[in-house]
């Protein structure tokens, strides 16, 4: 038998022109980011993040949010995101953050079990959390029954698409900071952010206060990998060593840092999500004019948010794949990616007009 080594083949399982709404993660790894992979391809490097990739790395984080920062790329957000916490808290600390918040609804009680932290949440109009929002659970400190709410924990962009301005982030870090809590910010679409807010990156993180950063790099066109940033290092204790025991310590470190630098080296990060964005700016104006779609939520990054009459989303997934976000509600959740196409946007906007009318004509009958 023939292998495909042999033949220079390659293996492909899939149609690469099918693209959906479900997630920017359904998306495959942007060329520049699969080039700048090969390229760090070949040779010996020392592992475990003593590499050159991983120094660039840290140069461009520098670079980006000012000296002092120290970053530690990670595999996955949801690791990102305990890594964070855990080292910014004590066993008895517990977090303030959203219900909506990923580390609430997605990532199958991790904070908790893996990193025995207790998640005190807040139910929010829009993802958002306020100070005081964060008052409602930010209580009973020295009450020894009382898990000790020590951080707060934002998302930027929110699970639901809005984005705080870096004024919102400067008034919840100085009302946390007042209280004795840090902030991490879950940044699984800090690019888009930016993309969206038009400021620099330390707009509205390390300037605005934040202590620790998740940063996503798989949303915006990465293999994997996620990069822990401590913006302020003095807040965050042992992460050397819980990266390690949070099984998020990468051997061949350089290829989870190659590709943060082909994003960071240029402007491959906001492009990525300036171009979803805009993509998601598209399908909004389309569906705005769609008698019978309810969006929900503001669009300010790559989603969009909407309620549908009963029915018209499962037919729409015979087409389109996508998620419903409150199925009871009839909300629906349509993510753009960096690969979204304008095509990929008109045609699934004539798709939901097409079953709208339908709907409306049976409703009629
Ligand atoms: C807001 C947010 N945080 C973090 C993550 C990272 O999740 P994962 O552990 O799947 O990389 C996601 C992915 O959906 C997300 O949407």
């Amino acid at each position: 038998m023939t292998t495909t080594a042999e033949t220079g083949a390659a293996l492909r399982l899939h149609d690469p022109n099918v693209r959906g709404f479900a997630s920017d993660n359904y998306s495959g790894v942007h060329p520049e980011v699969l080039a700048a992979l090969a390229a760090a391809n070949g040779g010996h490097q020392v592992s475990y993040g003593e590499d050159d990739y991983t120094a660039r790395l840290q140069e461009l984080m520098v670079e980006h949010f000012g000296p002092g920062i120290e970053c530690f790329p990670v595999f996955n957000g949801t690791g990102a995101n305990v890594l964070s916490l855990q080292s910014l808290l004590p066993r008895w600390g517990a977090v303030v953050c959203a219900s909506t918040a990923h580390i609430n609804m997605d990532e199958n009680g991790a904070p908790e079990r893996i990193g025995g932290l207790k998640l005190l949440h807040v139910p929010t109009p829009d993802g958002k959390l306020t100070p005081e929002l964060i008052d409602r659970e930010a209580w009973g400190w020295g009450d020894e029954h009382r898990a000790q709410p020590l951080a707060v924990s934002i998302t930027q962009t929110t699970e639901l698409g809005t984005c705080y301005t870096p004024d919102e982030v400067r008034a919840i870090a100085t009302h946390a900071h007042a209280k004795g809590m840090k902030l991490h910010m879950d940044g699984a679409r800090l690019a888009n952010a930016a993309a969206h807010l038009g400021v620099p990156l330390r707009a509205f993180t390390r300037d605005a206060g934040v202590d620790i950063l998740s940063f996503g790099g798989t949303k915006n066109g990465l293999l994997f990998g996620e990069v822990v940033v401590a913006l302020n290092p003095e807040a965050a204790h042992g992460l050397v060593y819980l990266r390690k025991m949070d099984m998020q310590l990468a051997s061949k470190m350089r290829f989870m840092s190659a590709q943060f630098v082909a994003l960071l080296e240029g402007d491959l990060w906001l492009r990525s999500a300036s171009h979803a964005n805009a993509m998601a700016t598209r399908l909004r104006a389309a569906v705005d004019t769609i008698e019978g779609v309810r969006p929900t939520q503001k669009t300010e990054s790559n989603g969009v948010f909407a309620i549908l009459p009963p029915g018209v989303a499962d037919r729409l997934r015979s087409s389109f794949r996508f998620y419903d976000w409150d199925e009871a509600a009839g909300e629906v959740r349509w993510m753009c990616s960096f690969d979204t196409t304008e095509e990929d946007v008109d045609s699934f906007a004539a798709a939901i007009r097409h079953e709208l009318r339908d709907y409306r004509d049976g409703q009629a009958r």
